[in-house]
């Protein structure tokens, strides 16, 4: 499943503990003016930013994320409390009591949210910038297995396949929820070129076991992994291009089950949601 092409965002989407949900979605086409769904802090973190482009694409994947965890929970995107996990990972405050896992990866104007029950997610896009010099910074930076794999490839597949390998590993950290806070050089991944597992980890050696990696193809010039605790299928969703497509109907819907241990959630980008304007413009 996880090599499959996004399907169109559907009207309602079951959420299952067997399945890890992809949205992707584009930055660029999401409102201008969804300031106020934003919380304090976010906003605060938003004004920081110093240039317009990375302000916009901060306030974009955040309130893509609102609208879907506000749709899973049956809040409105303003009322999701995310906090700061360990390390800073974003996760659901206590308040919600809710299983919903979820992560949030962006490079340029790709975005793409991972949506799970119960387990943990780490999802990592990147562009594949021609510029990386791939083969030195596998070197001193990947563990020896990676860096050997990776320099034995010729180019361009070498450069492609760096960029698969960094995808996965910043998965794996992100899923954990250290980020980028930890040494490379501290776990190996396999195979280099289009890794799936972790071959060892010196962070916890239960992990080899625990997390599973998933390549997947994006674009040409982007590529992206999404690390999982345990087994799941994948199924990849392409966010909305348009508001007009989440506005049809004029009823606020309220059949989304509330996400529960081992059970079933409803996603639903409702109508009401998108009229109060806090979507304005997809
Ligand atoms: C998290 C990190 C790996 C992101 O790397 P990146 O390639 O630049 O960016 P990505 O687009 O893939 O991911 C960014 C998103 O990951 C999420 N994130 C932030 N910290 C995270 C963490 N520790 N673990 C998992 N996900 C995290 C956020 O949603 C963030 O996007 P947002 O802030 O716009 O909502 C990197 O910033 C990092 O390692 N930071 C170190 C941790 C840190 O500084 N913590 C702060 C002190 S507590």
């Amino acid at each position: 499943m996880a090599w499959r092409r996004p399907q169109p965002f559907p009207r309602h989407l079951e959420l299952d503990p067997h399945h890890v949900e992809l949205v992707e979605f584009d930055l660029a086409r999401t409102s201008d003016e969804p300031f106020d769904v934003l919380s304090a802090a976010e906003r605060a973190r938003a004004d920081r930013f110093g240039r317009d482009v990375h302000r916009e694409r901060f306030i974009a994947g955040r309130c893509m994320l609102r609208v879907l965890l506000g749709g899973l929970l049956r809040l409105a995107p303003r009322d999701v409390v995310i906090r700061a996990g360990r390390n800073g990972k974003p996760e659901l405050a206590r308040e919600h009591a809710s299983p919903l896992r979820f992560n949030l990866s962006h490079s340029e104007d790709r975005a793409i949210v991972a949506l799970a029950l119960g387990r943990e997610v780490g999802v990592d896009v990147e562009r594949v910038r021609r510029t990386v010099d791939a083969g030195d910074i596998a070197l001193r930076f990947f563990a020896p297995g990676e860096s050997t794999a990776l320099l034995g490839l010729p180019e361009p597949r070498r450069h492609e396949a760096f960029f698969r390998c960094w995808t996965c590993k910043e998965s794996y950290l992100k899923a954990r929820g250290d980020g980028l806070l930890v040494r490379l050089d501290a776990f190996e991944v396999e195979p280099a070129e289009h890794p799936t597992r972790l071959r060892w980890s010196s962070l916890d050696a239960a992990d080899v076991a625990r997390w599973r990696m998933n390549p997947l193809d994006l674009d040409a010039g982007y590529v992206a992994a999404l690390t999982i605790e345990g087994a799941s299928h994948i199924r990849r969703w392409s966010a909305p291009a348009r508001r007009e497509q989440l506005a049809s109907g004029t009823e606020s819907r309220h059949d989304i089950a509330s996400a529960r241990e081992g059970g079933v959630a409803q996603l639903s980008l409702e109508p009401a949601t998108v009229r109060r304007g806090i979507i304005t413009r997809w």
